[in-house]
């Protein structure tokens, strides 16, 4: 069945790695996904954002998702990705979801807290569990409308009353990372701020820790897009060994969805630039669905250590 991220963030915790939350678009996807996750036997965070249930709807994606539990006889975590509201929220654990984003971070403080609680009581009461975000992730894609001089790294000194009075299980935080396949500007160094995580975990002992933005955008995919007809000049992600740094820390969710997005588009342009006389969708979408896999794999075992968890 679908299972709840409690027990997983507990032994990733103690463990010293993280779990992969990889979102969810369509069946190719979450196939490539829990095809990897079943052959290294890894506990798995599926999650849907809100334009994700737009695109492909509510009752298609939990169909889809309780196929591949079926198939898989994985653990697997079905999470709403940045809830903006009570009402999204709350249709998502009416609906079957086991774990909720409420994603108030742009709101003050006081506003935050106030949203997550109400969000927190509802879930708590159906056997959901509740992650909130303090602090502003850098955004420089398309609909995250965050400039990198609006987004604010976590105060630590906040969160502490924010996990107290809002009672979620728990925290993502802002340390550097950000939305999408252009997180850095080129030239510059890459770094997350592993100092603000370090005091975070000092005052939240044993508490879940998320990151979202962390996609590492292969340098091999956006040259093979760039190579067939794409244009992704500058693209680039949080180093690898960073990311493997944070899931040995307190880090128990680490956030992948644009690293999805440019195995699929590679493998797809590489395909129909070379064939083509290809018309069957199945004959590309089989090669990119053979991609998610391959990616996913590789961050199951080098990146996040939960290959082998579940
Ligand atoms: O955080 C954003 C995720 O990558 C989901 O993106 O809203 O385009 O589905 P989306
Ligand atoms: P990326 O864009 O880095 O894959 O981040 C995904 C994410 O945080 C989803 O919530
Ligand atoms: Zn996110
Ligand atoms: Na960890």
């Amino acid at each position: 069945p679908l299972v709840t991220s409690k027990e997983m963030f507990r032994k990733a915790y103690e463990g010293g790695y993280a779990i992969g939350a990889f979102n969810v678009n369509n069946m190719e996807i979450i196939q490539g996904i829990t095809e990897a996750a079943k052959d290294l036997s890894a506990p798995l965070i599926l999650q849907v954002s809100a334009g994700a249930r737009k695109y492909a709807n509510h009752t298609y994606l939990m169909k889809l998702v309780e196929a591949a539990v079926i198939e898989t006889g994985l653990p697997i975590c079905l999470h709403l990705d940045h809830g903006d509201s009570f009402e999204l929220c709350k249709s998502c654990i009416d609906g079957g979801f086991t774990s909720v984003m409420i994603d108030a971070s742009s709101k003050p403080m006081a506003e935050n807290i106030a949203v997550t609680k109400q969000v927190v009581e509802y879930a708590h009461d159906h056997g959901v569990v509740v992650e909130a975000e303090l602090g502003t992730l850098a955004g420089i894609e398309d609909d995250v409308k965050v400039s990198a001089e609006d987004s604010s790294y976590t105060r630590p000194e906040e969160v502490e009353e924010f996990v107290t009075k809002s009672g979620c299980d728990s925290l993502a935080i802002a340390i550097g990372t950000s939305h999408g396949a252009y997180k850095f500007k080129p030239g510059t160094k890459p770094q997350l701020r592993f100092d603000i995580l370090e005091e975070v975990s000092r005052r939240l002992p044993g508490f879940p820790i998320v990151l979202h933005g962390a996609s590492s955008v292969p340098q091999e995919f956006v040259a093979k897009i760039n190579q067939f007809g794409g244009n992704m000049p500058g693209a680039i992600g949080v180093p690898e060994d960073q990311l493997r740094q944070a899931a040995r820390m307190a880090v128990c969710k680490i956030n992948i969805d644009s690293d999805l997005r440019l195995a699929m588009t590679a493998s797809i342009r590489e395909h129909l630039a070379e064939h083509p006389d290809h018309f069957d969708p199945r004959q590309y979408l089989k090669p990119g669905r053979e991609a998610i896999k391959a990616m996913v794999a590789h961050k199951l075992v080098d990146v996040l250590g939960c290959d082998h968890k579940a």
